[in-house]
């Protein structure tokens, strides 16, 4: 079929559904909801057989729906309507929530049922709880819709004929119905409200009598304090009480600002705050805030960052690369670099380097500083010659943060992760983290050239096809950790494994005899050079609209497939 995917951005759901549909042999092709007058003609030129909606945030036009079957994708379950449907879930305290997918008609979210999925709540921000589980349901409901549309014989419900219906319309969530009261709310209270703003649009809130947006909380088991008060830091975070205990708050939105880490938001107010280190930086305590731990379980190495959407700052960079040089001095032969729950790396951290123009610095240095940095990790990952490294992705991945994965030795997949191993959309980025050794030699110079220029996420079973990972696991991400430490061990204990290490170390120094990694790093950073200091600003100007999420004013050629020259209906 060719199915149109109408959407406000191509966000991870939508990038899901795509690669999806598309292996299921469905031609696609993208357009974003940004005028009427625009979806008519994207309509008009690909004439869909099928319309599915994953990510909207207005109504398609009559001139479309009462002529297409426009199939919406409703994070709620049958019944749910309105536009802040899993932040009352989460507010709600809700133990089972759903995504339903039902045709779009003339009342908002009102139109028949053709498909619906549950699944269990988690106590985790909205934004983990839509790239995981909500996408998951996503994703089978469609498919299921997209199956019944095809078979022509199911007939879509209403939502008021299904028994036991829960759902209803609600309205959109107001700042008054989420705010915090320090003086009453417990610990799990401020949590769910907080986990319910984030990442958009943020709990309003005030740190230093200053008014801000809090996002990215964790709970504290020991600390406690009067309720309210800021009573410590830990690296960029901000510690808080609350009646019961008390709560890290990682990331700020100061008024007219951007999102960013809290301590650093905060630079002045913060430095008169108390650091409270972790007695082993090491050791995983919980419950706390702890962005590096590791852990050990005989041979194997188990080296975890929990970095804010996946985003690494030059100076969480240069922690990470000493942890790491920490870790291979420990008697292991297996590390996994686990990453964190959501993201196992985005590469730079574009907020900060955008934060750095907006206070009169150079944007341009600060990039500079943070891609040498991830340089060094990557560096650092390549020489590791005591034990074999294992990337652990169990949540997506994308940019510089996808080399650095492939700087180790092997990278196992969760089944569910989608990859974007590419940098064009930043600008015409580059690229650096020895990129230009690490693909080739993975996946040949034809194939890393078209995953370069085509930009399109990989899922992991086609990361697995072309060679960029080595392993594929199911499951949620509890399941994958565990399985990744069981291979891991597996690993460790195989009787090859002292000429594994050998066979690599041999390779390395072959590799270095024709062309020194000096060498490809300087070849890398010369282009990246001209990206961040050279005459064309367009990687700063698509930073700009990244970190400070404008609106789409149009759809990039390379996903709006019918509107290439000479596009013709299969
Ligand atoms: N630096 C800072 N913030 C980043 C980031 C980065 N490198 N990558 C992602 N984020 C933030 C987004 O701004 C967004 O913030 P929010 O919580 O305020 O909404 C959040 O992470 C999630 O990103 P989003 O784009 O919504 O996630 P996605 O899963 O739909 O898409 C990517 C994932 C990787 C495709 C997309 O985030 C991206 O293109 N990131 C930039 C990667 C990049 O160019 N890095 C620099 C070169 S190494």
């Amino acid at each position: 079929m060719r199915i149109l995917l109408l959407t406000h951005a191509f966000n991870s759901l939508t990038q899901r559904l795509a690669a999806e549909l598309r292996q299921c042999g469905h031609e696609i092709s993208i357009e974003f909801d940004i005028a009427d007058t625009v979806t008519e003609e994207a309509v008009a030129l690909f004439r869909p057989e099928l319309i599915v909606a994953p990510y909207l945030r207005r109504a398609i036009p009559e001139s479309i729906w009462s002529h297409h079957v426009c199939l919406i994708v409703h994070p709620g379950i049958i019944g749910d309507r309105g536009p802040s449907a899993l932040d009352w879930a989460i507010q709600g305290g809700e133990a089972e929530w759903g995504v339903t997918v039902f045709q779009a008609e003339a009342e908002m979210d009102a139109g028949p049922v053709w498909a619906s999925v549950g699944f269990a709540m988690r106590t985790a921000r909205k934004s983990s709880l839509y790239r995981n589980e909500v996408t998951q349901a996503a994703t089978s409901a469609v498919m299921q819709a997209v199956q019944r549309f095809a078979s022509k014989d199911f007939v879509s419900q209403a939502a008021a004929t299904f028994p036991n219906l829960r759902g209803r319309l609600r309205p959109l969530m107001k700042q008054v119905d989420r705010c915090v009261d320090w003086a009453c709310d417990d610990t799990a209270a401020v949590l769910r409200k907080i986990h319910a703003a984030d990442g958009f649009p943020g709990l309003a809130d005030s740190l230093f009598d200053k008014p801000c947006h809090l996002f990215d909380a964790w709970p504290e088991g020991i600390v406690r304090g009067k309720p309210g008060a800021v009573m410590a830091r830990r690296e960029t975070a901000l510690l808080r009480a609350t009646v019961d205990g008390a709560i890290w708050i990682g990331h700020v939105k100061r008024s007219g600002g951007i999102k960013l880490p809290a301590a650093l938001a905060f630079e002045r107010e913060a430095t008169a705050v108390p650091e409270l280190a972790l007695a082993d930086w090491w050791r995983c305590e919980s419950p706390t805030w702890q962005d590096i731990a590791y852990e050990e379980g005989g041979p194997v190495g188990v080296l975890h960052f929990e970095f804010y959407n996946g985003a690494m700052s030059s100076a969480q960079c240069e922690r990470l690369r000493r942890a790491l040089q920490w870790v291979k001095q420990r008697p292991i032969r297996v590390l996994l670099l686990m990453g964190g729950l959501d993201f196992w790396s985005n590469g730079i951290h574009l907020n900060l380097i955008e934060a750095a123009s907006m206070a009169q610095g150079s944007a341009a240095d600060e990039s500079w500083r943070n891609i040498n940095a991830m340089n060094d990790l990557a560096l650092e990952l390549i020489n590791t010659g005591q034990q074999i490294t294992i990337a652990a992705l169990g949540g997506n991945c994308g940019a510089g943060g996808c080399f650095l994965a492939r700087a180790c030795d092997l990278v196992w997949v969760r089944d569910a992760v989608l990859l974007n191993p590419h940098y064009k959309n930043m600008g015409n980025l580059y690229g650096s983290e020895y990129w230009t050794y690490l693909l080739p030699q993975r996946i040949g110079l034809d194939a890393a050239q078209v995953l370069m220029r085509d930009r399109q996420p990989l899922t992991t079973r086609r990361a697995l096809q072309i060679g960029f990972a080595d392993a594929c696991l199911e499951g949620d991400s509890t399941v994958f950790r565990r399985e990744v430490r069981e291979r891991a061990a597996t690993l460790a204990g195989a009787p090859d494994l002292e000429q594994r290490l050998a066979a690599k170390c041999q390779t390395r120094q072959r590799d270095e005899a024709v062309k020194p990694l000096a060498a490809y790093r300087a070849e890398e950073l010369t282009q990246m050079r001209r990206n961040f200091y050279g005459f064309d600003p367009s990687y700063h100007i698509a930073r700009h609209h990244f970190v400070h999420k404008s609106p789409a004013s149009w759809t990039p050629r390379h996903l709006a497939r019918h509107r290439d020259l000479g596009w013709q209906i299969p």
